[in-house]
């Protein structure tokens, strides 16, 4: 397994995992591939990003971004920022290799490589039925819940378009320091690869 950042090459594999993972509950989003390939075309085109892919046998497995939290100004609105902070944007992982640390260690490296461009802060918004990201973030790193959000979207379910309400939740916290970071993503992922193998 490697955690590296993602190349153009990645794009066709990355866009179709990132469909299937967002077809699941509590999500049951469909998008087209090349919505999805807009979304990260801009992404890549804004400085500072941070977007990386987890690799295994030469298949990709998972991918994870990261930006400045000023790109997302419907949660910056909640929160009252001491610091620079990062928007820990999309995370998935493919449903074959779930539970096994690859989603942890990809949250660990966006943080370990914002810590490194100077970030300090964390903010994250998830769904209330999306258990493991509160998990990561509130009882491994420390964060807090700071808002609620009630959001109406189209979700399609059985291939039915319907309008359904959803509790989204905030987080926000300190990005432990880079010796932290490192210790807890050496400690508790079964990656064997190391942090200073990955280019900032
Ligand atoms: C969320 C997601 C990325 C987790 O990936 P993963 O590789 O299975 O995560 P990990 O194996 O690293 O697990 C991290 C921790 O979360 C827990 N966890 C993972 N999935 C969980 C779930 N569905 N419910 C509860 N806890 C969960 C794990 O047990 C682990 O905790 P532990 O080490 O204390 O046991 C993956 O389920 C996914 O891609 N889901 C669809 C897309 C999505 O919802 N993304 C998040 C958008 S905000």
């Amino acid at each position: 397994m490697q955690i590296r950042p993602v190349r153009q090459q990645d794009l066709p594999a990355l866009i179709n995992l990132y469909r299937q993972c967002f077809r699941e509950p509590p999500w049951f989003e469909e998008f087209t591939s090349l919505e999805v390939f807009d979304d990260f075309t801009l992404v890549l085109a804004w400085p500072d990003h941070i977007f990386l892919v987890a690799e295994e046998a030469g298949q990709i497995v998972g991918g994870a971004i990261a930006y400045d939290l000023k790109y997302k100004p419907d949660v910056a609105a909640h929160i009252s920022e001491g610091g620079q902070t990062i928007y820990m944007a999309e995370l998935f992982v493919d449903k074959n290799l779930r539970f096994q640390g690859v989603g942890r260690a990809l949250v660990f490296a966006r943080l370990a490589l914002a810590r490194l461009k100077g970030y300090t802060n964390l903010a994250v918004r998830t769904s209330v039925d999306q258990p493991a990201i509160k998990h990561l973030y509130c009882d491994i790193l420390g964060a807090t819940v700071v808002a609620a959000q009630d959001v109406v979207s189209t979700k399609i379910i059985a291939g039915v378009p319907q309008q359904i309400s959803d509790k989204r939740i905030i987080v926000c916290g300190l990005i432990p320091e880079i010796a932290l970071v490192e210790t807890l993503r050496m400690t508790w992922c079964p990656i064997n690869n190391r942090l200073d193998q990955i280019p900032v």
